[in-house]
């Protein structure tokens, strides 16, 4: 089969496409014929190895030769223990664990995959598990009349974040690059902000603080909250990340908010739900580009340098 391979960290440049042979499913696995995979951030973080988190497994050279998380597709084989799904299924699920997902073939385990809702594409299907259980989980508990701010609203999981943090009565407000103002505005935000031209920790206090890419100190989270309020990062520098969970989860205490890193729960659990708001037509998928398998590195690099609005796939077949 095809795959778009990699064996060292670096730039889109390490990237190749390559014959290699079609993997085989172990006993709860499941062989998917790949028809879409959508691009996380965290899939460009895992091809350069910055951060450091991103090199878990693989600390000099990559643990998976082939990435892509999040894929849609059809099931070709099952394991001999599977027993929810069978050749023929329209399926889709995060694999972050095995990746796999920018080739012809992805085998992934039963446990993470569901069945595609019959009326949403492979495509869309693709940019739902990994940026909507982010999404899910870092709107959980907003609601009518909270002030929210998403820090990285732009993208992927953003772009359902702002959604969410609306339908659920929030006055919200988007945070990315000038080129993302208009489109976080047609998702529903309230009040955008440029981050290269406004600081958004001295525009509160805002009751929630979802960031998808933190890398401020613990002092300037802190400001941007108010008391009795949250901020909450899923994504950023391993330094912030570090900070957070040590000195920030003290310094909230102290000033009674509450500081921390969101461990984003994967599984279907926690993005089916999305899916069926989808289907139901209360939230929107935005698909920025669609890229062919060959051109991977591009739809990488679209991500990568954040010139992304909402989400971008790669169409295997
Ligand atoms: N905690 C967990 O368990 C967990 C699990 C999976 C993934 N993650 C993480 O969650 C994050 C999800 O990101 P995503 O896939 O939604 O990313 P994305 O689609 O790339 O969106 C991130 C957005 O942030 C913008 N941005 C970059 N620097 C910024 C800054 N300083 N201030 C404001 N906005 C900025 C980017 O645009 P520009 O670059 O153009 O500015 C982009 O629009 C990733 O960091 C991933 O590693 C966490």
């Amino acid at each position: 089969m095809r795959a778009v391979v990699y064996d060292r960290y670096g730039g889109p440049e390490v990237l190749s496409i390559a014959e290699v042979p079609t993997p085989s499913p172990g006993p709860k696995q499941v062989l998917v014929q790949v028809h879409a995979t959508s691009v996380n951030l965290s899939d460009w973080e895992t091809l350069q190895g910055t951060p450091l988190y991103s090199r878990i497994g693989g600390l000099r050279t990559p643990r998976r030769p082939v990435l892509g998380s999040d894929i849609a597709g059809r099931v070709e084989a099952v394991g001999s223990e599977v027993t929810v799904f069978a050749p023929g299924d329209e399926v889709y699920g995060d694999n972050l664990t095995l990746k796999g997902g920018f080739a012809e073939y992805a085998v992934v385990p039963e446990s993470a995959l569901a069945h595609k809702p019959a009326s949403l594409s492979f495509a869309e299907a693709s940019t739902l598990p990994q940026a909507g259980a982010i999404a899910l989980q870092g709107t959980a508990g907003i609601t009518a009349g909270m002030s929210v701010l998403i820090n990285g609203a732009g993208g992927g999981s953003g772009a359902f974040a702002i959604q969410l943090a609306k339908s659920a009565g929030a006055q919200v407000t988007g945070v990315d690059n000038a080129a993302k103002l208009a489109f976080m505005r047609t998702l529903g935000a309230d009040e955008v902000i440029d981050y290269r031209a406004e600081d958004f920790t001295r525009t509160g206090p805002y009751d929630r603080v979802l960031d998808l890419v933190a890398h401020r100190s613990v002092f300037a989270y802190r400001r941007s909250v108010a008391r009795g309020g949250r901020y909450r990062c899923v994504g950023g520098t391993t330094s912030a990340l570090l900070r957070l969970t040590t000195v920030g989860v003290v310094a909230g205490m102290v000033t009674g908010r509450g500081l921390g890193v969101l461990a984003v729960k994967e599984g279907p659990a926690h993005f089916t739900p999305l899916a069926e708001s989808c289907v139901a037509g209360r939230i929107g998928i935005h698909i920025d580009r669609s890229f062919p398998l060959d051109e991977t590195a591009d739809a990488l690099t679209h991500v990568g340098e954040g010139h992304a609005l909402g989400k971008v796939v790669v169409e295997i077949r």
